[in-house]
């Protein structure tokens, strides 16, 4: 917690209503914010009192930047329930992860998340960490890199843009890794380009910070520490996030899988959360409107039985 709040550029928090309306009937308690952010979600608590808020980032500078009066952790989100357990604070009413990027970070003319800044190629959320997209871009072996960038770009140009960052190193700016996408893949309408530009970027912000597998990690250590009628609540960004949710989610709403003939189970598999009337929320077209980054919203929750 710090007062000395950073003069952001407005980061406008998503489906924070729906949110809202969730948390009137989770069960009073402590309630974490596993991504602060820019606290829009956080904020909830003023409207929601029989919840206590306990906040997260592994962002310094958006723990530094919260509000005085809000309870922040520099911590990733794997570590919570550690952090939880040592504390005395399990078990929790629920979790809220807001996933991928805040508008300071990508709006950071120095962090390096954006291809329209030109500066050092970083993308780590927390600047604690030594892993950067500099290190990963020259030093991992080639067929390393393809991996990242099949799997988390999915873009077609994959490994085309393999070789030629390979071809091309030492790479030290955003800029000469935008140059090296652009030589490597075919002349073609700008959208296209671009877009492939953004996805190789974001594929490599998601190995920088080991993303997919902090999610993974964070939502197994923490769903044995919810009440009962408390929420886990996802919102996802990316196709990735929103395929390790859904999964997850569909883990711990299973109940026995034996064969009905078995006289006892077997299978030792037993619901543990129930799904809502629906599975899926996205924001309404107004929201998506007013906020461009919310258009690719999803958000999934849980309810512990
Ligand atoms: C979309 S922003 C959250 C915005 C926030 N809900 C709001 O509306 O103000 C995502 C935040 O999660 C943080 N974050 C991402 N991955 C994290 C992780 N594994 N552990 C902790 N924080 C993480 C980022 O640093 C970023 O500040």
């Amino acid at each position: 917690m710090n007062t000395n709040r950073a003069e952001y550029l407005p980061h406008k928090g998503v489906m924070v209503e729906d949110v809202s309306s969730l948390l009137a009937d989770v069960p009073g308690g402590n309630f974490i914010d596993a991504t602060y952010g820019y606290g829009s979600h956080f904020k909830l608590s003023e409207k929601h009192n029989h919840l206590k808020f306990i906040g997260f980032d592994r962002d310094l500078e958006s723990v530094k930047s919260s509000k005085t009066e809000h309870d922040v952790n520099h911590l990733n989100f794997s570590e919570i329930y550690n952090f939880l357990l040592i504390n005395e604070l399990l078990p929790i009413s629920g979790i809220l992860y807001d996933f991928g990027l805040s508008s300071h970070q990508i709006d950071s003319d120095h962090r390096g998340f954006s291809f329209q800044k030109n500066t050092q190629l970083d993308m780590r959320m927390d600047s604690e960490q030594k892993l950067t997209a500099e290190y990963i871009l020259n030093n991992y072996l080639e067929e390393d890199l393809a991996r990242v960038l099949k799997f988390y770009s999915e873009d077609k140009y994959y490994y085309r843009i393999t070789k030629k960052i390979v071809e091309s190193r030492p790479i030290l700016t955003t800029n000469e890794l935008v140059e090296i996408i652009k030589e490597a893949i075919p002349k073609q309408n700008p959208i296209y380009i671009e877009k492939t530009i953004r996805k190789i970027f974001q594929a490599i912000r998601i190995e920088v910070n080991n993303e997919l597998n902090e999610i993974k990690s964070s939502l197994h250590s923490i769903k044995e520490s919810i009440v009962a009628e408390g929420v886990i609540i996802c919102i996802s960004y990316h196709s990735l996030e929103d395929k390790i949710v859904k999964s997850f989610f569909k883990e711990i709403t299973t109940d026995c899988i034996c064969d009905p003939s078995f006289p006892i189970c077997k299978c030792e598999i037993k619901q543990q959360f129930i799904h809502p009337k629906k599975k899926k929320y996205t924001p309404s077209e107004n929201e998506k409107k007013s906020n461009t980054r919310s258009r690719s919203a999803i958000m999934r929750y849980v309810i512990k039985l």
